[in-house]
């Protein structure tokens, strides 16, 4: 009943976990059963290793947190080695997140995916980080640049290509046509929105970088809104993020018409608990007498 299909890929629910907050599967999974994942996106990897942003990159907010990480990892070449082989062993759909600076780092790392000998079913591709200085969130703002970037990769991939979008543009609309346009799968929306915070006693910001990504349920009501607006203006599904805390707020996502949705910053604090949203799902299912998931994507009432 929670199963659906994007492209030709069989997700058995429609929960995942958004990247970064659930590395690359294997931190977690002696105390938690992977295998009740709808899908894993893993934390982006890039062409060449990178150590991230100084510390602090980590704080908490009201009702969220700030991180600036900077895109720190161990390259495609490590990834390959070292990440590949536990990420195969997953009873679950695994999709690779790429992030780059450069529209030759992205083609590059998808290329070196490509021939390794990965059981993913997709990419989702980062053009919309918030803490590096050059590219990342550059391709995310220009409709130009990631319809571009997405034409590129489309001719390099048949697997699932998913452009994850910032709501930190004028209007993501635009930049989700671009994407579409340019041959993308799906879209998933929204990534972090530019915040800060500071010390009032030390009177300096509280991450190194002073600005960093806003994530948790501070933004849910931003990311519904994007995902209402996307809905309207796109023919390709939507797979919405943003703040999603319990299977309440996935229902939500789905009303507004996101097809799957990916849970973050709540898996710091209860790493089971993308688990158990599907069977409470069910209920929800069972008691409204809804028999397919398709049923309630969009399926919002408006007053005319
Ligand atoms: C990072 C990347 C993101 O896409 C984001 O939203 C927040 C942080 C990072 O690695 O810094």
């Amino acid at each position: 009943m929670l199963a659906l299909k994007l492209k030709d890929i069989i997700f058995k629910n429609p929960i995942m976990v958004a990247s970064g907050t659930f590395g690359y599967g294997n931190e977690a999974s002696d105390v938690v059963d992977l295998s009740k994942f709808g899908g894993i996106i893993t934390k982006s990897v890039t062409r060449y290793p990178r150590e991230g942003n100084p510390p602090p990159r980590i704080c908490e907010v009201s009702s969220g947190m700030l991180n600036s990480i900077g895109l720190a990892n161990v390259g495609v070449e490590d990834y390959v080695q070292e990440k590949i082989p536990f990420l195969n062993k997953i009873n679950s759909n695994v999709i690779i997140n790429i992030a780059g600076t450069k529209v030759e780092d992205y083609i590059e790392t998808l290329e070196i995916l490509e021939t390794a000998s990965g059981n993913h079913v997709g990419y989702e591709i980062n053009i919309s980080c918030p803490n590096v200085k050059e590219g990342g969130l550059e391709f995310g703002v220009s409709s130009k640049l990631t319809k571009s970037l997405t034409k590129e990769l489309r001719l390099r991939t048949k697997k699932l290509l998913i452009m994850k979008l910032s709501p930190n543009v004028t209007s993501i609309s635009e930049i989700a046509q671009a994407a579409q346009e340019g041959g993308a799968d799906a879209v998933s929306a929204i990534n972090t929105l530019v915040g800060m915070a500071i010390d009032i006693n030390s009177r300096k910001p509280k991450l190194s970088t002073n600005l960093g990504g806003l994530s948790g349920p501070c933004i849910k009501p931003v990311a519904l809104a994007n995902i209402f607006k996307l809905y309207k203006s796109l023919d390709i599904p939507i797979i919405g993020i943003g703040g999603i805390s319990n299977d309440r707020d996935v229902l939500e996502f789905l009303l507004a018409g996101a097809s799957l949705v990916q849970l973050g910053t709540i898996n710091y604090k209860y790493p089971n608990l993308v688990a158990s949203i599907p069977q409470a799902m069910e209920e929800y299912f069972n008691l409204n007498d809804i028999n397919d998931i398709n049923e309630i994507i969009g399926a919002l009432r408006l007053d005319d």
